[in-house]
């Protein structure tokens, strides 16, 4: 008998064995970041940035594949015994030597995994990981001059750039309410003084909003510089027509963690939504996305991003019609039609395949 054979019958035996767990169960318990195992990273540390964000360790399991610095990991946290999965940007860098990856995350009023992760992590706690994935990401050749244009968290995936790449030529315009509210505020200090970055903060509780055409005043020459801008949705839309009314959109590259939403107030729809293969049926107003309306009613709803741009919640339309909250836009059930549950909210009753 072949060893593979021999593998395979001592695996069996071992199921006999084990059942009802399965041994990669055990596995799981022991080794729970070996090859092989779902991904998963274990929390090494949590280290507080700002009064409301810190920076998490996380040391991925072996099949981890490293990301471009400027990407995104979803992840999954066990929050009061319900598995949640959220986007964070990584902070940390690509050659970071011992492995680990770092994202830093901002606690936001009521945000269930944001203040987990913040304010109640522990090191030694395992979440789910997915790939790192996403394109806001640098260039292969090197632009000439660069600019950050930041707002909030929106920092991070820059933080993750800006550890990852030097530049000749870097210039960085960042929003926050007051100086302790810049997080990673020393780093970027320190880059200021080692002249590799050029920094204006701009500190929105006593200079107010960023009025976007204030950049001819803080960089004169935002036009000829490539930028990569994160932030509110506000900032981003004034920045995407600040760009495209001079003609150069190709220059500015955004990151967005929330959708744009168009559809306002209660979206003038709503109805009874049933979750036909949970067998659960509950009243939705027009305006809140059905990912949040079926969490909401403890139906196991897969999600990722919670902004329109993994598809990982997609879901069959079995009855009814539902809204893009992005667009408007109205699809109605047939055979085969899929909506995603993050951007989509009820145009009426509807019947989703959860
Ligand atoms: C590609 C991508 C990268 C991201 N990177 C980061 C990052 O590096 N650091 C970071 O802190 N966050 C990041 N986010 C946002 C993050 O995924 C979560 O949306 C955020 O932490 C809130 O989750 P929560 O569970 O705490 O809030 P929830 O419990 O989901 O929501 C609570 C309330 O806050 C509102 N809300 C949800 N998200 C936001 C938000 N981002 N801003 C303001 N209000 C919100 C909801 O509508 C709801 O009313 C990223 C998102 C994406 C899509
Ligand atoms: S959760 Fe990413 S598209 Fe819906």
């Amino acid at each position: 008998m072949t060893s593979t054979a021999l593998r395979g019958r001592a695996w069996k035996l071992l199921e006999m064995v084990t059942t009802p767990l399965l041994p990669s169960d055990y596995l799981d318990l022991v080794s729970p970041l070996r090859t092989g195992a779902d991904l998963r990273g274990r929390i090494e540390a949590v280290h507080p940035e700002t009064g409301d964000a810190a920076t998490v360790v996380i040391r991925p399991g072996r099949a981890w594949r490293g990301h471009t610095a400027g990407q995104y990991v979803r992840i999954g946290v066990d929050v009061d015994g319900v598995r949640l999965w959220r986007a964070y940007s990584i902070t940390s860098p690509t050659n970071r030597q011992d492995g680990r990856l770092t994202i830093t995350v901002k606690a936001i009023p009521d945000g269930k995994v944001s203040n987990h992760l913040v304010r109640r992590a522990k090191p030694g706690t395992l979440i789910q990981l997915d790939q790192p994935t996403g394109d806001f990401v640098l260039p292969r050749v090197r632009p000439a001059k660069v600019l950050y244009l930041t707002a909030g968290s929106g920092i991070t995936p820059v933080m993750g750039m800006l550890r990852d790449t030097e530049f000749d030529d870097v210039v960085m315009v960042h929003c926050a309410p007051q100086p302790q509210d810049v997080i990673f505020r020393n780093e970027l200090h320190d880059l200021v003084a080692g002249k590799k970055l050029r920094l204006t903060e701009v500190h929105t509780d006593t200079d107010g909003k960023l009025d976007i055409s204030r950049l001819d005043e803080l960089v004169p020459d935002w036009a000829e510089r490539e930028t990569w801008a994160c932030g509110p949705a506000g900032m981003l839309d004034a920045a995407e027509e600040h760009w495209t009314g001079h003609g150069v959109q190709e220059r500015l590259h955004t990151e967005r963690f929330r959708p744009s939403i168009v559809v306002a107030g209660d979206g003038g729809g709503g109805g009874e939504v049933t979750f036909s293969a949970t067998g659960k049926t509950v009243d939705a107003d027009g305006a809140t996305p059905l990912l949040d309306i079926g969490e909401e009613a403890d139906v196991f709803m897969p999600s990722g991003c919670r902004m329109g741009i993994c598809f990982g919640c997609v879901t069959p339309l079995k009855a009814g019609a539902v809204r893009d909250l992005r667009t408007g836009q109205i699809t109605e059930a047939e055979p085969g039609v899929l909506i995603q549950t993050c951007v989509s909210a009820a145009a009426g009753p509807c019947d989703i395949e959860r």
